[in-house]
């Protein structure tokens, strides 16, 4: 069943179009990512889903609550870890935590029970009186994620959950999500810049680009339609004759090396080694980098930069 519905999406704040008509529907369970560069439109998209932000045109259902008739039922039923970060740091742990059930009218018998076993979920039980100022990076965010599902919402939206973080406390974040993922059974949205992060995390990915999804599909099948292994080639090559082969997917000039995707690679090898001079040629499995890579011509951090 989708939990969400997304119609015809569409934000323009002034020349600006950041979102140009999404249509997406999310089913009830799902991890489900926005991937995408600087400017995408990924957090523009969260903030109109989670009823922060009107849309130009268009609009969403979420949890079966329209998003421009009924905000507050949308509000209440969903939580937001948001990309920038909005702890009070010169409260605790759990005063964090209890400030936000409040805020939600919770019980307090239930909330500090609610609260105690959120800790616990993102591993901060024993910090729980401690203030947020002496937190890791890494923790804050967990704490963060545990706020976001006090109120058991049914979706959890995750802004960026691991921007800026090492890899170490990156992974760290990622087990919980999974855990929550099981143990909650929340329907989790995230965007990301982190390839690995998406295909570890996510049951789908969407990559966004300039206010468009421009794919959208489980990572093995993302990676599956470029074919399982990835030819790289530095060397001589004519590369229109290899482009008019019948087997092969598609090829691209990246930092030196000519990268050519196809179904059955290996059996093909001798047929592209008749229009190549080789210097270096490498077999690696298909990664999701690579189907950005092959989608939107650029990796991830070169359209940052734009
Ligand atoms: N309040 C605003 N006023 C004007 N332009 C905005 C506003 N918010 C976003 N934009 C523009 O809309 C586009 C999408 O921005 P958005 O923040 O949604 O991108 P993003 O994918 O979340 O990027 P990042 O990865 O940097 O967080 C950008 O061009 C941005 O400059
Ligand atoms: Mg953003």
């Amino acid at each position: 069943m989708a939990i969400i519905e997304i119609f015809n999406l569409t934000k323009k704040f002034k020349d600006t179009e950041a979102l140009k008509g999404i249509n997406v529907e999310i089913e009830e369970g799902e991890v489900f990512s926005l991937l995408g560069p600087n400017g995408a439109g990924k957090t523009t998209l969260i903030s109109i889903l989670t009823s922060i932000l009107k849309p130009t045109s268009g609009t969403a259902r979420v949890n079966g609550f329209d998003i421009i008739k009924q905000p507050l039922e949308v509000r209440k039923s969903i939580g937001i870890v948001f990309q920038e970060p909005s702890l009070d740091e010169l409260l605790t742990a759990y005063e964090n935590l209890y400030l936000h059930s409040m805020l939600y009218n919770m019980p307090k018998d239930k909330a500090r029970k609610r609260i105690l076993d959120m800790l616990n979920t993102v591993g901060l039980y024993d910090r729980k009186d401690h203030i947020v100022r002496t937190f890791s990076g890494g923790m804050k965010r967990r704490l963060e994620i545990a706020r976001g599902l006090l109120h058991t919402p049914k979706v959890l939206f995750l802004d960026e959950p691991t921007l800026g973080l090492d890899p170490l406390s990156r992974r760290t974040i990622w087990d919980y999500i999974k855990k929550v993922k099981k143990e909650e059974n929340t329907t989790i949205i995230l965007t990301t810049h982190y390839m690995e992060e998406a295909e570890s995390l996510s049951d789908r990915v969407s990559i966004i680009n300039k206010g468009e999804i421009i794919e959208l599909d489980s990572p093995e099948n993302l990676k599956k339609k470029l074919g399982d292994e990835i030819l790289k080639i530095k060397g001589e090559i004519d590369s229109e004759k290899i482009k008019n082969l019948n087997f092969i997917k598609n090829i691209v000039f990246k930092d030196g090396y000519f990268i050519i995707t196809s179904k059955e690679i290996t059996q093909n090898l001798s047929e592209i080694l008749k229009y190549v001079k080789p210097k270096d040629i490498e077999f690696k499995k298909t990664s999701l980098e690579d189907v950005f890579l092959n989608i939107t011509g650029k990796k991830i951090e070169e359209l940052d930069e734009e």
